[in-house]
């Protein structure tokens, strides 16, 4: 594998995601490596990440004595070459201005990760600090026009150091010099595919729980599903699911999860809690998003608590947590500001003593998915797209009443039946319908009607952090109109929102 140690750059999960697209293992560590073996024999190469720090910082991160002990294959990027240049003997200048955009690199030299390029490419540049003067043994092997340094290397010792950043889009032959790092320069292998993760992860699994029980939260998102379907393969009946229906779910959604689950495990298998009236009972009068959130997190806790202790001799939880909450987790700038309580099963292994087990731990979405399709998880639930815990009270502006929620799901699934056919559909992170409580005079036939203002989301986005409005056709925006003012008797009014994330969140609470 590879290792990635994230010395804070906004970019650092983008170079992780490259060259997995390479079919290339790689994981992201902290620059300080506590607890970390870098001398392992299965790493094959290290890339140092950039960095919001400059080298000059006296609170700038270190590299570790380890990094360069290891004699294992280096690449530096932007702040990666820096720490590289100055700890061996070379010299980094703070610019006076900033370099920021595209810039062209003159290749001097067309070997290890330059090779088979031509002359130039076009490269993206995000720095304040330049090298000046390069260490004993390095070589200059490409420059730009303001940068005598762009790339260097020093052959005998495997190290390697680029100015600007291949991982990003705007470096359009980036993906090439990544490849030609990790296969020339390390020599890895194209080995990471869904068929060989299915089969790691399945011993790990049984490994991993050996004799005990395990129990699984399934909300019927790509994520638990694939969990349960792996970890059913590998433990069988050791495995119980427990599906809470919270009464927050889109159109005919619990039915679907459960005939899908019955298909995929067989009969059985999954428990069913109806707990509507409960959560319904609970959020009576809340209007507060945050309190919403947090009241439906407590009663899923409640709820799942009761059903696991009926199976009585569960020890394991099984989570299907993916790579990016981990990366969070051990971020080295400290994990983003709350903006909402996410909705998880927080705080349920510790009030249950349950040990969690994360067989998707080390995988991005779009691998997730892979790996669905590897194991027969139909489309439908494959391509699902996201949806939060919290389900329609987070849509629901103002209280959450059984009339509001059914105005809001008849209006929803309009939504869904009119994208689903079209071409954006697989382009969209997620679409989906709001309901404002303000109502708005409209005139159907000659009568005067005041009714509530439905609202149309749609978002492209990679990773849910940064999303952009999706340019729905006005032919799919004039029939949504239509239909949901036709047919939804709650709504006399539909707008569409065009706000990006930031400064607006995807869901409206
Ligand atoms: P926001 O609204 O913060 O949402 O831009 C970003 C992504 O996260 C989803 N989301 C949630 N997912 N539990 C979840 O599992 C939650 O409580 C939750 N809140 C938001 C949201 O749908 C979007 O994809």
């Amino acid at each position: 594998k590879i290792v990635i140690l994230d010395f804070g750059s906004q970019y650092t999960q983008l170079i992780a995601r490259r060259i997995r697209e390479y079919q290339v293992y790689c994981e992201i560590w902290p620059y300080h490596l506590k607890e970390c073996d870098l001398n392992s024999s299965d790493i094959k190469g290290i890339i140092l990440s950039g960095s919001p720090y400059s080298v000059a910082d006296s609170r700038a991160p270190l590299l570790e004595e380890m990094v360069l002990k290891s004699n294992k294959p280096l690449l530096g990027i932007c702040y990666g070459l820096h720490l590289l240049v100055k700890t061996l003997g070379g010299k980094v200048v703070q610019s006076q201005t900033r370099e920021y955009g595209k810039a062209l690199l003159t290749i001097l030299e067309k070997r290890g990760i330059f090779e088979g390029f031509g002359n130039e490419i076009v490269c993206w540049m995000s720095h304040g600090d330049s090298v000046k003067e390069i260490p004993p043994q390095f070589q200059c092997i490409a420059r730009t026009e303001t940068c005598d340094y762009a790339a260097i290397v020093d052959d005998q010792r495997r190290i390697w150091g680029i100015q600007f950043h291949p991982e990003v889009s705007h470096t359009p032959l980036g993906k090439e010099i990544l490849s030609n790092f990790i296969f020339n320069v390390c020599g890895c292998a194209p080995d990471w595919t869904a068929e060989s993760i299915v089969k790691q992860q399945i011993q790990w699994l049984r490994n991993t729980a050996q004799k005990e029980k395990v129990v699984c939260a399934l909300s019927g998102g790509v994520d638990s599903v694939t969990a349960a379907v792996l970890t059913y393969r590998a433990i069988g009946d050791q495995l119980s699911c427990i599906f809470v229906n919270n009464g927050l779910m889109r159109k005919g959604e619990p039915e679907h999860v459960l005939r899908n689950m019955e298909a995929l495990l067989g009969k059985g298998r999954v428990i069913a809690v109806d707990a509507k009236d409960r959560f319904l009972k609970e959020l009576q009068g809340v209007i507060d998003p945050e309190q919403k959130r947090k009241i439906i997190g407590r009663v899923f806790i409640e709820v799942f608590e009761e059903e696991a202790r009926n199976l009585g001799d569960a020890t394991c939880l099984l989570q299907g947590t993916t790579y990016p909450d981990v990366i969070e987790s051990i971020s080295v700038c400290g994990p983003s500001v709350k903006i909402k309580s996410h909705h998880n099963v927080g705080g349920l292994p510790e009030l249950m003593h349950l040990r969690v087990i994360e067989p998707l731990r080390f995988l991005f979405k779009d691998e997730v998915r892979q790996l669905a399709i590897e194991l027969g998880i139909p489309d439908e639930i494959v391509w699902r797209q996201p949806f939060p815990g919290p389900g329609l009270a987070v849509r629901i502006i103002g209280e959450v009443t059984e009339n509001r929620l059914e105005i809001l799901r008849d209006m929803d699934y309009i939504i869904y039946q009119e994208l689903r056919n079209s071409p954006i559909f697989k382009k969209l992170w997620q679409s989906f319908g709001v309901l404002v409580p303000v109502r708005s005079v409209g005139i159907m036939g000659d009568e005067r009607t005041y009714k509530y203002v439905g609202v149309l989301r749609a978002v492209m986005s990679e990773d849910g952090m940064t999303a952009d409005w999706a340019k729905i056709s006005y032919e799919a925006l004039d029939i949504i109109a239509r239909r949901v003012v036709n047919e939804v008797a709650g709504i006399g009014r539909m707008v569409f929102d065009i706000t990006s994330k930031p400064p607006a969140t995807i869901e409206w609470e």
